[in-house]
């Protein structure tokens, strides 16, 4: 089966066609992926209503790209997918009226998709993972550790309780004054730093449950540069890296405690997995450590390519798939969602897709 898939939940205008095959492996027909980060740059963060106004901009060119990419017209598909949350409401209403038009129209039946559902199952296309396995999602917007059990069996086992990892990247960022996205920038700073120059906190460093705070390492983060200001180059690169230091170890440890609580819900597993995914991932000095940290545990660590770690269509049409597969389809009435939470069960948390909504 063919699905199209479309993305529009944040700042990236997304439309992928990916088949489905019966012993489910998974190919990607077309995968087209529009970045509106140029237009929000300057901000410093996304922008709801000019993200809303570029989807409705270039949602159907690029729904029409991806189709003459896959070579396919309209009822050569089965489905058409589309985030329905969480995420900047303007966006998704866009996104899934778009998906809703086009099932209308062909008579093809619509797939609401949670966003983090297309995170949490890109690892069965890109590498044919079986259930369970455990997925650490650390984006602009998401923070959290989830058992994917199985699809629509998700536990949240941790989460920020207040801003998302990527989210206090691009805080760090721009308070040193670097671009936005700050990850990359913070990356690129810290490999000429020096970690141990300031001595920054790892909050809840050792605490058993595997939930993240970020928001007092921003704040240490900030005293430290008002402290030798005006920043040098020097100071900038030794204030990332010892910020990225800080993140670091406080992911490694937390992870150690969510593989824990992984492996209490599922103790006989032969092989068990962590699946990394978000901008966060793509970060080096992380993705090392975390290898190594998750070894230990008998873990093994996979990570989707970035290119499908980061927002795009083919994980939509992906869990569209998986999801018509098992005879799960929507009604044209789905609401477009700006909270949507994987774990219907797990407490709300601040950090869990309430304040950005980026995921
Ligand atoms: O998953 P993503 O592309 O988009 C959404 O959040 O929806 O994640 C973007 C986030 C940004 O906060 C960005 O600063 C962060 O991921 N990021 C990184 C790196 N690349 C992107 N953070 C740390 N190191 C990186 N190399
Ligand atoms: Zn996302």
């Amino acid at each position: 089966m063919i699905v199209l898939g479309i993305e529009t939940s944040c700042d990236e205008t997304a439309a992928s066609l990916v088949e489905r095959t019966e012993d489910g492996a998974g190919r990607i027909l077309a995968d087209i992926v529009l970045s509106q980060a140029a237009e929000h740059a300057a901000f410093g963060g996304v922008v709801p209503e000019i993200a809303a106004r570029a989807h409705v901009e270039a949602l159907d060119t690029v729904i029409a790209a991806a189709m003459r990419e896959a070579g396919l017209d309209f009822d050569r598909i089965d489905a058409v997918a589309a985030t329905a949350g969480p995420g900047l409401i303007g966006g998704v209403m866009i996104g899934l009226t778009t998906a809703k038009a086009i099932a209308l129209a062909t008579g093809k039946p619509l797939i609401a998709v949670n966003h983090l559902e297309g995170h949490a199952l890109t690892a069965r296309l890109t590498d044919g993972l079986a259930f369970p396995y455990l997925l650490l999602l650390v984006s602009g917007g998401h923070t959290q550790f989830v058992a994917v059990d199985d699809i629509g069996a998700y536990r949240r086992l941790g989460t920020t309780i207040d801003d998302a990892l990527g989210e206090a990247f691009d805080k760090a960022a721009k308070l040193l004054g670097l671009a936005y996205p700050g990850g990359p920038e913070i990356e690129k700073a810290a490999l000429s730093g020096q970690a141990d120059r300031f001595a920054l906190p790892r909050p809840l460093f050792g605490r058993p449950e595997p939930d993240f705070s970020l928001s007092g390492l921003k704040t240490a983060l900030r005293l430290a540069a008002e402290k030798v200001a005006p920043l040098s180059d020097d100071d900038v690169s030794d204030l990332a890296a010892s910020f990225q230091a800080a993140v670091t170890d406080t992911i490694v440890d937390r992870t150690a405690r969510a593989l824990d609580a992984f492996t209490r819900l599922h103790p006989n597993l032969i092989d068990p997995i962590l699946v990394i995914a978000g901008g966060v991932a793509a970060n080096t000095a992380i993705r090392t450590a975390l290898t190594a940290a998750v070894a230990e545990k008998g873990f093994r660590l996979l990570a989707p390519p970035p290119r499908l770690c980061t927002d795009n269509g083919a994980m939509i049409a992906w869990a569209g798939a998986e999801r018509l597969a098992r005879g799960l389809t929507d009604g044209l009435e789905a609401p477009a969602r700006a909270r949507w939470p994987l774990d219907k069960l797990a407490a709300p948390m601040l950090g869990a897709g309430t304040k950005g909504a980026k995921a």
